[in-house]
């Protein structure tokens, strides 16, 4: 009989590396830094689960190469779009995420970045490093006032969509949203869901929050741009390839939006060069979830989710 064992594709939090300890299996640890594709290829053969992250990419390939013992793919992330789950249900993998822990998070880091883009923070930022000699003006990097009437357009009301609407009431924002699983018309905790025109001609500031699938893939192209406010911005949390980044480079170089904020990339680690010439753009690397007690809440239930099924039990929060 083999023993089972467990993949760690990247070095987690203190606290969830711990856990992963407590499981009872040899545990293999791959560094802090990304694996290369030859990397994870070794690293997760012979495994019988797999904790990883939104950086490897789990396909046929990597299942074959793992073998038929692998039992679950724990993804340290509430997106799996770095997953075929069509490849991992043909060999019998299960596939567990990371939703509810970060809700919160990310919800704060959309706040920050609507605030940081109206209130134009990072451009304040880097005005005052230049050294250029200022002095305070009336007219002085003045930006929107998202508490003087400013109306949010959510794209997708889930989990975290509905963390940012709390939050953006509580900043005396109109909230409205777009989901699949509402109609047109209905009212929730003061939440006005509408259609998608409606919400893109409507909002002073538009946040997106959908999970990246054929569906969503360009959700905000050309024509959304375009169909939004001239004095508007764009916030992106959820995963680069639901904005069109050269649609967007053009809008904000045009004036068809006043600013933007990405927190996540197309070409993801790459950041298209064009977008750090874009005026009226905020970027973060991919941090949303980067607090403290959500990283080590997310490891830990990617590490419980793979002890569970590793005992013959039903995983905590399979994806499907
Ligand atoms: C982060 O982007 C996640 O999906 O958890």
């Amino acid at each position: 009989m083999t023993t089972a064992s467990i993949y760690v594709s990247r070095l987690l939090t203190d606290r969830a590396m711990d856990r992963l300890r407590t499981v009872g299996h040899p545990v293999r640890v791959g560094a802090e830094a990304p694996p290369s594709r030859a990397d994870l290829l070794a690293g997760i053969a012979g495994a019988s689960a797999a904790v990883i992250t939104l950086t490897e990419r789990i396909d046929a390939e990597v299942l074959a190469a793992a073998g038929p013992q692998l039992s679950v793919i724990a993804n340290v992330a509430v997106g799996y779009d770095n997953i075929d789950l069509d490849a991992a249900a043909a060999a019998g993998v299960t596939v567990t995420n990371t939703p509810g822990v970060l809700d919160r998070a990310t919800a704060d880091h959309t706040m920050a970045l609507i605030l940081a883009c109206t209130r134009r923070v990072a451009e304040g930022d880097r005005f005052l490093r230049s050294r250029e000699p200022w002095v305070w003006g009336p007219r002085m990097l003045v930006g929107l006032d998202i508490s003087a009437g400013a109306t949010l357009g959510i794209m997708g009301y889930g989990r975290i969509g509905q963390a940012v609407a709390r939050r953006a009431q509580a900043f005396d924002m109109k909230v409205v949203a777009t989901a699949r699983s509402r109609e047109p018309g209905t009212v929730e905790d003061g939440v006005s869901f509408v259609h998608t025109a409606e919400l893109l001609a409507e909002s002073d500031v538009v946040s997106v929050h959908t999970p990246l699938t054929a569906a969503t893939r360009h959700l905000i192209d050309a024509d959304a741009l375009r169909a939004m406010k001239p004095t508007s911005y764009l916030i992106n949390t959820a995963r680069g390839g639901v904005v069109d980044e050269a649609a967007l480079i053009t809008a904000l170089h045009e004036g068809w939006i006043r600013g933007a904020a990405l927190d996540v990339f197309e070409g993801e680690p790459q950041v298209n060069p064009a977008l750090l010439g874009a005026p009226g753009l905020v970027i973060t690397p991919h941090t949303g979830s980067a607090g403290e007690a959500t990283r080590d809440a997310m490891g830990l239930l990617a590490v419980d989710n793979a002890a569970a099924v590793l005992a013959g039990k039903p995983a905590l929060t399979a994806v499907r």
